[in-house]
Parts: C-alpha cells; structure tokens; sequence
C-alpha cells in the first residue's frame, strides 16, 4: 500500500469516529500543521525527482483535497448535532402544571401602623423616628426618670454594655427628646417603632410597637389631648361612639399622667368596641413635664403639651380578633396569609382604614 493510501484509509476512519468538535480540529492540525502528515508529504514531494513528482503531485493533491472535504462536512455534521441537541434539552412542555406562586400579605402591625399613620396625618402631625438602640439619656434621664425608678431595672430593660449606658428603648418616648433637641416649638409629631422589654407572656413579648404622640404648643391643654384621642380611637375603630376613660396614672415624664382605657363588649365570642362596660387599656398620656421642657431648652413658661404611647400590638389585636399576640412574631406564612392584608390595599382615611 502506498503512503498516499495509509494516509487515507488511516485519517478516512479517524475522522469518521471523531464526533466531537475539538476531536475535528485535532485531526485537521495534526494532517495540516505546521509539521502535519500532509505538509510532511508535500516537503517529501519536492525532493522527488520530475517523473515521480508529477502522479506523486496529483495524488497528494486529490488526497487533501478529499481530507479537507471529508472533514468540512463532519464539522457541518456535529454542529447540526449540536443545534438539534440545544432544542431538544430547551423544548417546553406546555403540558407541565404552572409554577404556583402567591403574593405576600402585609402584616397587621404594618396595617396597623399605616392606619394610625394616616388618621393623625390627617390632624396635622408628621412622623419622626427614633433608633430601636439608644442611650440611658434619652430613654431615661432627659424623660424626668429618675436613678431608682424600676424601670431602670434589669429585670425591665435589655442593657447592651455593664456601665447601663446603651439600651434598647423600653419605649418610643426617647423620639420626644430626639426631636425637641433638634427642633424648634411648635411640635405635632407621631413616631411609631418597635420596643423591648425583658417581658414574655401571652399578652407580653419582649418585642413589642408603640406609637409616641407629641404636641407642643402655647395654648395646649389636657382637653386638646382628651379631644385628639378621642377622634384618633373612633377613626381607628370606624365607630362612631366611644366609651372611654382617663384613669390617673404616673409617668415620670408627663403631669399629670393618665391611662385611658376603651370600653368593650364581647358578644357570642365577637368583641365590640365602643360600648359595653368592660374597660380595656390601651394607652398611656399626660401633659409634658416642665423638667422634660427644661432638658431639651424648650422654654415650659411660654409653651406646653400632651404625650401619649399607644400600644400598637394590642390595638391590632382588638381590631382584627387576634388573641394571641406571639404569634404576630412567630413569621407563619400560614397566620400571614390568614390575618394579613392585601399589599395593594394601602389605608387611608378616604377610602375606608381596613378595608
Ligand atoms: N412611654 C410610656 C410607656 O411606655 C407611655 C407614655 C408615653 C406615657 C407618653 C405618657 C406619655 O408606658
């Protein structure tokens, strides 16, 4: 057998089992290379002598040209290959049930907080913030409580360092002092957030929301506070009468201070706010002490004011008949998607708070 022959008969069946792109370009560079098996033979063909050269020539030719042939439509072969393989792994099966998907409730104390939100909005206070980790001043010292008020105690208050200096706030009050010190007289603000402390029941947990109203003005009264919380109550519950009660309380930074409780009913299971003659607490409130006045430079001859802390959990649970409240921090999807509420259904006082 001639070297032309091997040639063909060895790289024919090479090129026919190669099914692999990279396989292809190997066996072409290995015959076309720099040093390949052809362009050895054309090296050998022109050290041939005249009559040789010439059948040598036309062989040699006709087998290149057969190899380049041969492998061009094997490229051509694989890349149809891959093309059909491409589809087929990509083809979709209109026949598969849909993926599901549900959309995400807004959580009732969410709900809850842009309901109050838009009700005193609506009376002209604006919404402050306040960090939830926050210094001994503002939670204490500046609200007139002093060294030995329990509430200082560990047993109340999660300190984050051994000299009391940081805590997380026990309340929403500290949002007072943040915005007297950095503000001018008049102030109508409400700031909602979460709280802590070291508490844990069913009716206790030691994460919990409050809302703080504050009012500071000239001419402001206990009666202005009575008058405000009494709109905010009917508003919140979409009632239009509302037995309520101011019981005398202390707060360090309030006086005098009140608790105000709701009156309420429960009939067949369902309870009803607004009438009935069970009470129900739900918020502290006074009028600002001049000592808070005095801390944050507002001058207490000239201007005065209520504070109220409304506890937000309570009051979603009352609206929305949930009895237990730690399950409002437990992230079920199955409670969520039970209480929660429609993420397009944004409150406002227009079109109707929870509906
Ligand atoms: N900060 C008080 C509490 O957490 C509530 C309160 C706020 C009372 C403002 C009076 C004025 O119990």
């Amino acid at each position: 057998m001639s070297e032309i022959e091997k040639i063909k008969n060895e790289y024919f069946s090479k090129i026919d089992l190669a099914n692999k792109l990279e396989k292809i370009n190997q066996i072409k560079s290995e015959l076309f290379g720099k040093n390949g098996v052809i362009s050895n033979q054309f090296k050998i063909l022109a050290t041939k002598g005249h009559e040789d050269k010439k059948t040598f020539a036309t062989e040699l030719n006709i087998l290149k040209n057969d190899l380049l042939s041969n492998i061009n439509q094997k490229l051509e072969k694989i890349k149809i290959n891959e093309i059909n393989k491409k589809l087929e792994n990509e083809k979709i099966d209109i026949t598969l049930p849909e993926r599901s998907f549900s959309i995400g409730r807004i959580h009732p104390v969410s709900q809850v907080i842009d309901e109050i939100s838009s009700i005193f909005s609506e009376i002209g206070f604006s919404l402050e913030e306040g960090p939830d980790v926050e210094n001994e001043y503002n939670n204490f010292t500046a609200l007139n409580t002093p060294d030995y008020h329990p509430a200082r105690d560990m047993h109340d208050t999660f300190y984050l360092d051994k000299n009391k200096k940081t805590l997380l706030r026990t309340h929403t009050s500290p949002v007072q002092i943040r915005t007297m010190i950095k503000g001018k007289p008049p102030f109508k603000i409400i700031a909602p957030g979460r709280t802590y402390r070291s508490d844990s029941d069913q009716t206790h947990s030691p994460m919990f929301h409050q809302l703080e109203g504050l009012h500071i003005d000239q001419n402001i009264n206990m009666g202005h506070l009575k008058g405000c919380l009494n709109y905010f109550i009917k508003e919140f519950f979409e009632v239009d009468k509302i037995n309520m009660r101011f019981r005398p309380s202390h707060f360090p930074f309030t006086e005098p201070s009140a608790e105000v409780d709701i009156g309420y009913e429960i009939i067949n299971g369902q309870i009803t706010i607004g009438k009935g003659k069970q009470w129900l607490e739900i918020l502290g409130c006074g009028m600002v002490h001049p000592n808070v006045l005095k801390n944050v430079k507002v001058d207490h001859k000239k201007f005065q004011g209520y504070a109220f802390g409304i506890g937000i959990d309570r009051l979603a649970m009352l609206k929305y008949g949930i009895n237990d409240l730690r399950a409002f921090f437990e992230c079920d999807y199955r409670w969520l998607n039970y209480y929660g509420f429609d993420p397009l259904d944004v409150p406002t006082n227009y079109r109707g708070l929870s509906k």
